[in-house]
């Protein structure tokens, strides 16, 4: 059955104590929300002390990135076993800010893909188009690729478990969001893609959408068919913002 999901990207944000804070406050307000998949993305240094504040709660826990190796000598890079050891069950693989500041490309993803699934995480892969792209129409044949040269690469097993993000990168942070008929028309291609490769299997995965999605907007947004939820980057800072979100279904 695909799952309706709302996953909280924190980003660069907050302290550790601040981050612990917004955790025991999602996981109250939490109790108002049925049927909806919670998660939240705090940063590394913040997974061990939100595990502990999630435990008993129907709220998971994701890490934003995950090293492509498995271990070894890669300074600063911390492991999907470590991320996975630390309580989390999700990890946000190929952000838009990733492949754009950190030169993650195609091939670093799927390398990461694999370390997600070794260590039972399951990945929330993002895709979507830049401005240009979008203005010059090349939306859908730009998140086809992405699509084709890394989610395609799993198996059928691990593709039933991913979660498939889309970000148009034009509206990430900028308070411009996509219409409704914007993201359920390339939600629908990004589900027909994905079945071109996986078949009736793509009716099963939830694609989110992401960018500048708030609670005023969410309802208008996840009553299309084909958006299963959303990937909440500003709004999810704060607890109320969240929950708001997910009670749009
Ligand atoms: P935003 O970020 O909601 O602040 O636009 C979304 C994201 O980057 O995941």
């Amino acid at each position: 059955m695909r799952k309706k999901i709302v996953a909280g990207n924190w980003k660069m944000n907050t302290s550790v104590s601040k981050g612990a804070q917004l955790a025991s406050e999602i996981v109250n307000k939490s109790k108002e929300v049925e049927g909806v998949t919670l998660i939240v993305a705090p940063p590394f240094t913040h997974l061990t002390k939100v595990s502990e504040q999630l435990k008993g709660s129907q709220v998971a826990l994701s890490a934003q990135n995950c090293a492509a190796e498995a271990s070894g000598a890669y300074t600063g890079e911390v492991a999907a076993l470590m991320i996975a050891d630390a309580g989390a069950s999700y990890c946000i693989l190929g952000h838009s800010e990733r492949r754009e500041y950190y030169g993650e490309v195609d091939a670093t993803l799927n390398k990461k893909l694999v370390q997600c699934f070794a260590n039972n995480l399951i990945p929330i892969f993002c895709v979507g188009e830049k401005l240009d792209e979008r203005e010059s129409n090349r939306h859908f044949e730009v998140v086809k690729a992405q699509l084709q040269n890394t989610v395609f690469n799993l198996g059928e097993e691990e593709f039933g478990k991913v979660i498939i993000a889309y970000e148009p990168v034009w509206a990430i942070g900028t308070g411009k969001t996509a219409t409704p008929e914007q993201a359920q028309e390339i939600h629908a291609f990004i589900r027909e893609t994905l079945a071109l490769k996986f078949g009736a299997k793509a009716e099963e995965t939830s694609i989110l959408y992401g960018g500048s999605c708030n609670p005023a907007n969410a309802k208008s947004l996840f009553l299309n068919k084909d958006v299963d939820g959303g990937l909440i980057g500003g709004a999810s800072l704060k607890a109320d913002d969240f929950i708001a979100i997910a009670k749009s279904f």
